[in-house]
């Protein structure tokens, strides 16, 4: 009797944890199994004087359990006051401020309240947003804003229930100064109008992180019949040059995953302090001018942010535990697009730096944050961030590919996109998906990828004779070759950018001033235009403590703001007392140029104190 009343204490106990658990997310308040979000309308005006958007946010609910409270993020907001349909002010508090993860919202609902609207203004300091002064943009004659939502950002701009789990189609009307056009993450305007009002729309359900506004002097171009580039007006010739191929990549594509479901596919080209390569934002992927290298050579980003609208805005992460869902299928379906443009043989090339790169990074790494399914509760989710997601997250589904058979593989994961549109998915989820519908799925190692550290034996390894060929070249240089016969015994004209980062990374980190001074005397790479090779170059001279090429690290640093390029120059600077010396003194001119994102990355790196 006794014991059976404490089993009956613990059963009960234990469901009400779950209760308790069912609805606690890792990185943000809302309770979505009882009230959330399914559309939002912004109306904000853009005030570049105060650094603030202000305005309101509208929000249509789907109220599950009567009774419960809307739960929304907010973090920096001004919050005036909320309304309901009738303009009649309801109660709401704000929780404590946490750090990353700003405030917790609870709005009161009475019966029959289904739309709240929250008057509010965002701060200055918003971490998502940069505000750019004219001096910070590429034609330097107007200000320019951007905005930058993913992991949990989004809640610095607008109240929102801020998990990749929740889905929303949205409206916006936004106001802007005058000579300026807004776009967004949605329906867009080809050209500026003269009341500064632009009205925006997404019929498309979407997770508040693919949130995103920018404001400049704009223009666009077409690239084909559903696709084109906007840019700053000295930028959009080059970048429509660049992005000749964007057409044929959303062909392959749809060929490869089925129909592509957004509508249009537009890129915009942002000033250079954009922290990110690129951002998968729908219908209009946000893209650095860094890689407009003048001879297409890395418009493989394009291809990822392209296949981010399948994998990614189309099935999304539940969580950001789930981040490799997002990012390996990516990684996947770019490789597979580049290949389907380029040929095999250039792809693998581009699988084969991966490879190295993921090897590489593996050494850095907590064992923990080396499985596919993370745990990032309590942290940061630019914690994870790192390769495993993106190329550790590849190579399984590549070992998939391998041990299914393309045709097979193919047409699995087109109805994986299919069956799962629109809807947030677990890793768990795909696993069963796999043991389903994947044949000969028991045979596969798929726990050891998942719920494992580090790269299984089952990782398929890349072999490239291109690449073997620039490791030949690197050994005979680093021996008694002079730079001065590289062209001709390997005809390095023909190289590419892949080529010579391959060639540079294969150098180590270091070599003698002699060789440096040959190397750039040979093939100028103190003055490349080429992002990619400048930042491998600088890493080389920094290692090698090559000064001519001080000033174009300090010029590099400073005229551009992309982490994947500012953290591994600022963490050798850090390796000597030299180097951190003169990384502090280059990072106190450009810190106040470089967005939220990397700054809270490169003041860890340099221990830098506000
Ligand atoms: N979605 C990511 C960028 C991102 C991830 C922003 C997590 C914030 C949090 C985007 O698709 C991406 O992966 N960009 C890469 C480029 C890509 C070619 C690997 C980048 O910016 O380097
Ligand atoms: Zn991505």
């Amino acid at each position: 009797m006794k014991s059976s009343l404490f089993l009956c204490l613990v059963v009960s106990l234990l469901f009400a944890f779950n209760a308790a658990q069912a609805q606690n997310l890792p990185h943000s308040c809302a309770k979505p199994d009882e009230v959330s979000v399914s559309h939002l309308h912004l109306d904000l005006n853009v005030d570049f004087d105060s650094k603030k958007l202000t305005g309101s946010a509208k929000v249509t609910l789907d109220r599950k359990a009567a009774d419960k409270s809307l739960w929304l993020d907010i973090k920096g907001l001004a919050i005036e006051k909320v309304t309901d349909e009738s303009g009649k002010e309801l109660a709401f508090t704000l929780g404590r401020e946490q750090a990353d993860l700003g405030q917790a919202m609870e709005i009161e609902l009475a019966a029959g309240i289904d739309t709240v609207t929250i008057h509010y203004a965002s701060s200055p300091k918003a971490e998502a947003v940069q505000w750019l002064s004219p001096e910070q943009t590429t034609d330097k004659q107007h200000p320019f804003l951007f905005t930058q939502s993913q992991a949990i950002l989004a809640r610095t701009w607008v109240p929102c229930q801020d998990t990749p789990g929740v889905r929303m189609t949205y409206s916006a009307k936004i106001q802007v100064p005058p000579h300026l056009m807004a776009v967004m993450s949605a329906s867009n305007p080809q050209e500026k109008n003269d009341t500064g009002v632009y009205e925006f729309e997404m019929k498309q359900p979407i997770p508040s992180y693919l949130l995103a506004l920018a404001v400049g002097d704009l223009k666009f171009k077409s690239l084909g019949p559903r696709s084109g580039v906007y840019a700053e007006p000295s930028v959009l010739k080059k970048a429509v040059w660049e992005l000749y191929d964007t057409p044929r990549m959303i062909t392959a594509a749809e060929k490869l995953y089925g129909p592509y479901r957004w509508d249009r596919y537009d890129v915009i080209f942002l000033p250079s302090s954009f922290p990110f390569g690129g951002m998968e934002n729908p219908r209009l992927t946000f893209a650095t001018p860094t890689i407009l290298a003048g001879d297409r050579s890395l418009v493989a980003l394009i291809a990822h942010e392209l296949a981010h609208s399948w994998s990614g805005n189309l099935v999304t992460n539940s969580t950001w535990n789930d981040f490799w869902l997002n990012e390996g299928f990516t990684v996947y379906f770019e490789q597979r697009i580049m290949e389907s443009l380029y040929g095999r043989k250039y792809s693998e090339m581009l699988a084969r730096l991966t490879l190295d790169g993921l090897k590489e990074e593996l050494n850095e790494l907590e064992q923990r944050d080396t499985w596919l399914k993370l745990d990032l509760v309590g942290r940061n989710p630019d914690d994870g961030m790192t390769a495993i997601a993106y190329d550790k997250g590849y190579f399984f589904l590549r070992m998939l590919e391998e041990r299914t058979g393309r045709e097979k593989w193919d047409a699995f994961l087109k109805s994986w996109f299919e069956k799962h549109a629109f809807q947030s998915m677990t890793t768990e989820g795909f696993l069963d998906y796999v043991s389903a519908n994947l044949e000969g799925a028991d045979s596969i190692p798929v726990k050891a990828w998942v719920y494992g550290p580090g790269l299984p034996e089952s990782c398929p390894d890349v072999v490239t004779e291109e690449l073997a060929n620039v490791e030949k070249a690197a050994s005979e240089f680093l021996g008694e070759l002079k730079a001065s016969d590289l062209a001709a015994k390997f005809a390095t004209k023909d190289w590419t950018t892949h080529h010579w980062n391959h060639f540079l990374r294969s150098l180590g980190e270091k070599v003698s001033t002699n060789k440096m001074q040959e190397l750039d005397a040979e093939f100028k790479f103190t003055q490349s235009g080429n992002s990619e090779i400048t930042h491998d170059w600088l890493m080389l001279a920094i290692g090698s403590d090559y000064e001519p090429a001080m000033d174009r690290l300090e010029e590099f640093l400073t005229q551009q703001g992309r982490r994947k390029f500012l953290a591994p120059l600022y963490t050798r600077l850090s390796k000597t007392a030299k180097g951190l010396r003169r990384g502090k003194a280059i990072y106190t001119k450009a810190r106040p140029g470089y967005h939220s994102v990397s700054t809270g990355t490169i003041d860890k790196i340099l221990g830098w104190k506000q």
